[in-house]
């Protein structure tokens, strides 16, 4: 069974969804999404787990005062730890996800039980890419946050989902975020830092997943994840783009719950 919690926490509202019980998985969202992008994997959470998936703040339904890197993103997901009273947990995320993944790490080492990281990358954005940042902003103030899915949609998922039901399920979830949240998760987006000299300094067991066809995450910044982290694993999801847990949810949990076991 799938239930929603939500704590207050040092003023903040964290909104989460949970199944399962035992050894506590947390999965961080992308962007412009919220939690409901894992709702799939809740119904397959195996024994002996619990998945913990968080509305990131101001988020789904998740609330505060603006977040505006992925260290206060990373802060949240180590107060919620504390919250749910684990010492460490399996900490992974798709693309924003994943940054703010690599913080939690950065901030808090000893947390962290093992890694996943999913359809994200260790460098930080490029001159052009911040640019584009700066548009979205102005897209989300000006035309909402339906409006930022519709721009991004074209490299978000890979050319066999564009045709399916997969859009709208990416604008269903979409839809419930505010302006307001998307233009600061813009922000941590723009300025997140280079990881790439952090990835010596992670030991714990890490499972990188791909998309073949990840256009804004491609499978070599998977391989540099792989190549920078001591023992990391890397698999490939074949006909996936950059929602590769949507666009392929059997091969996703398959690579995920066999990397716990
Ligand atoms: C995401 O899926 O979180 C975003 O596409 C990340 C990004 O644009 O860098």
């Amino acid at each position: 069974m799938t239930t929603r919690h939500t704590v207050e926490m040092g003023g903040q509202t964290i909104s989460w969804l949970q199944s399962g019980r035992g050894r506590t998985l947390i999965l961080l969202h992308g962007f412009p999404l919220h939690a409901g992008m894992w709702d799939a994997l809740h119904a397959t959470t195996p024994h002996g787990w619990t998945l913990v998936t968080p509305d990131l703040r101001n988020f789904g339904e998740s609330r505060g005062t603006p977040a505006l890197s992925v260290d206060d993103h990373a802060g949240d997901v180590l107060a919620l730890l504390r919250h749910l009273g684990c010492e460490d947990a399996v900490i992974g995320g798709l693309s924003m996800g994943g940054y703010i993944t690599l913080a939690v790490h950065r901030m808090a080492p000893q947390r962290c039980r093992a890694l996943v990281l999913a359809d994200t990358r260790a460098e930080p954005d490029t001159d052009e890419a911040k640019a584009n940042r700066v548009r979205l902003q102005a897209t989300a103030r000006e035309r909402g946050p339906g409006a930022v899915l519709e721009a991004m949609l074209p490299k978000l998922i890979g050319p066999t989902a564009q045709a399916g039901v997969i859009p709208e399920q990416l604008r269903a979830i979409a839809r419930i975020n505010t302006a307001e949240g998307i233009v600061d998760g813009l922000e941590v987006l723009k300025t997140r830092p280079d990881a790439r000299p952090d990835l010596a300094a992670i030991t714990c067991p890490t499972l990188v997943v791909v998309g073949a066809d990840d256009a804004l995450t491609p499978p070599s910044s998977a391989e540099t994840l792989r190549d920078g982290i001591a023992g990391a694993q890397l698999v490939v999801v074949p006909d996936a783009g950059h929602m590769s847990n949507l666009e392929q949810p059997v091969p996703f949990a398959l690579a995920l719950w066999s990397f716990l076991r």
